[in-house]
C-alpha cells in the first residue's frame, strides 16, 4: 500500500497508507482530510478536491485530460503546474511516499 503524506493548508501534515485503485479524492474522503470537499462526489464538475503534486509525479501520471484542466480554472488558486483534481487520480505504487498539497481555500 503506498504510503502518501498530506500537507495541509494550515501548515499539518497527516501521514496516510492508500489503497491502490481508488482515487486519491477517495483516500483523502475516507480519512477526514481537511480541505478535500469533492461536492461532485468525483464526477470532475466541482474543483472542490484540488490538490498540488510534486512535478516528478506529474510527468509520471502523464497528461490532464482537456476536461480536467478546464475544471481547474475553478479551483482555489491553481497553480501553473502540479494543480489536479484529486477525483482524478488513481493511487497506485507510483504515488508512494509522495506529498500531496492541499491548498488553502
Ligand atoms: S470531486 Fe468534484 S471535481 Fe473532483
Amino acid at each position: 500500500m503506498p504510503k502518501i503524506k498530506f500537507l495541509l493548508a494550515d501548515g499539518a501534515e497527516l501521514a496516510l497508507e492508500a489503497e491502490n485503485g481508488r482515487t486519491l479524492m477517495e483516500t483523502a474522503l475516507e480519512n477526514s482530510v481537511p480541505g478535500i470537499i469533492a461536492e461532485c462526489n468525483g464526477s470532475a464538475a466541482c474543483a472542490t478536491c484540488h490538490v498540488v503534486l510534486p512535478e516528478e509525479i506529474m510527468v509520471a501520471l502523464g497528461p490532464i485530460s482537456e476536461h480536467e484542466n478546464d475544471m481547474l480554472d475553478f479551483a482555489e488558486a491553481p497553480r501553473e503546474s502540479g494543480s489536479r483534481l484529486s477525483c482524478q487520480i488513481r493511487v497506485s505504487d507510483a504515488l508512494d511516499n509522495v506529498s500531496v498539497r492541499i491548498p488553502a481555500a
